[in-house]
């Protein structure tokens, strides 16, 4: 392999742009050539391509976003778009493609590499944590501290004004962010997709704290729980069967998306970068780097997209224990 490209794709997460850095510099240590490729699959498709040196990815390491930008792009899912996007990877003589994103990416990559057996690799970047093959997504730590400060923000005007506070945080399909921000800001109740907690439980439990003496309460929805409610239907069925409380609802949104990456971030996505291009070299593909154990791993981009996370149950009776 003598040019690797590199792009992001789908959500965009904190520790995308030093996933780029370390991509680029490892090629660069290895004297291979680098392209970032813009606007993920739809920039592969049009050729929107750059040639990256060292020094092009200088100041980047603490910045959120994805210089390379990022895109959802539908005419990649056809076959005459990856047709193109093949064509164009031939005529840059890229050899070999780094994919930084989520499962949606991870599709993408594998269908070009099963469809015209182009080398691929896989970092998960995602600030949701639901991929199979690492413990920690690029952005899930980042995403967790902003999430936990904007806790303890909303905490304060709580407990002033003797509030109870729905907070919704991000998580279509798990309740990874919910859970580990939940317990890191003492919230009463996390409400995950993973676990329907029900209505009933939910207000007897809230009953329970009030009745305990508690004067203000935090409950952490995960914008993808099964309660069968929204967040503000839900604040609506708190407000007409619980006396006494004044409550609020906070979405906290796409904020946690943003943000300088963490320095867990930043290391984790140095460690993917060289673990992602130095497989390549070897000649392995269409896996994923990934942390386990505490060492770089990688993972069958097919086993990483297709398996669901599971919720750390431990988590979940440390939540029930710490809002007795
Ligand atoms: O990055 C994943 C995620 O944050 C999900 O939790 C959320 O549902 C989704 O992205 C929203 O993304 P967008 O607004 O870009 O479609």
């Amino acid at each position: 392999i003598k040019k690797i490209g590199v792009l992001t794709s789908g959500g965009d997460s904190p520790g995308m742009n030093a996933a780029i850095r370390s991509v680029v510099r490892t090629c660069a240590y290895h004297n291979i050539e680098c392209a970032g490729i813009y606007r993920g699959f739809e920039g592969l498709i049009e050729g929107d391509f750059k040639l990256m040196d060292a020094r092009s990815v200088k100041g980047i390491i603490n910045k959120g976003g994805t210089i390379l930008k990022t895109a959802r792009s539908k005419e990649f899912r056809t076959k005459e778009g990856r047709q193109k996007a093949f064509d164009k990877l031939n005529q840059a003589e890229i050899e070999g493609l780094v994919v930084v994103g989520g499962d949606g990416s991870f599709n993408g990559a594998m269908i070009l590499n099963k469809e015209f057996g182009f080398p691929v690799m896989g970092i998960p970047g995602t600030i949701d944590n639901d991929i199979v093959g690492t413990t920690h997504t690029l952005g899930f730590d980042t995403a967790l501290n902003t999430v936990v400060d904007a806790i303890d923000k909303i905490r304060d005007t709580a407990s002033s004004h003797n509030r109870l506070f729905f907070i919704e945080v991000m998580g279509r399909d798990v309740g990874h962010i919910a859970l580990n921000a939940g317990i890191a800001g003492g919230a009463e109740e996390i409400l995950i997709p993973e676990e329907d907690l029900g209505l009933d439980r939910l207000v007897e439990s809230l009953k329970r704290s009030r009745k305990s003496g508690k004067s203000s309460s935090i409950v952490i929805v995960a914008e993808g729980d099964k309660i069968g409610k929204n967040i503000f239907e839900l604040k609506d069925y708190v407000d007409e069967n619980m006396e006494g409380y004044d409550v609020r609802v906070s979405v906290l949104g796409h904020m946690q998306r943003g943000g300088s990456p963490s320095c867990f971030d930043r290391v984790l996505a140095s460690r993917m970068g060289v673990k992602a291009v130095e497989s390549l070299l070897e000649g392995k593909s269409n896996y994923m780097v990934g942390l386990q154990n505490g060492k770089m791993e990688l993972t069958h981009l097919d086993n990483a997209i297709k398996g669901k996370t599971k919720i750390n149950l431990e988590l979940l009776r440390v939540s029930d224990i710490m809002s007795t």
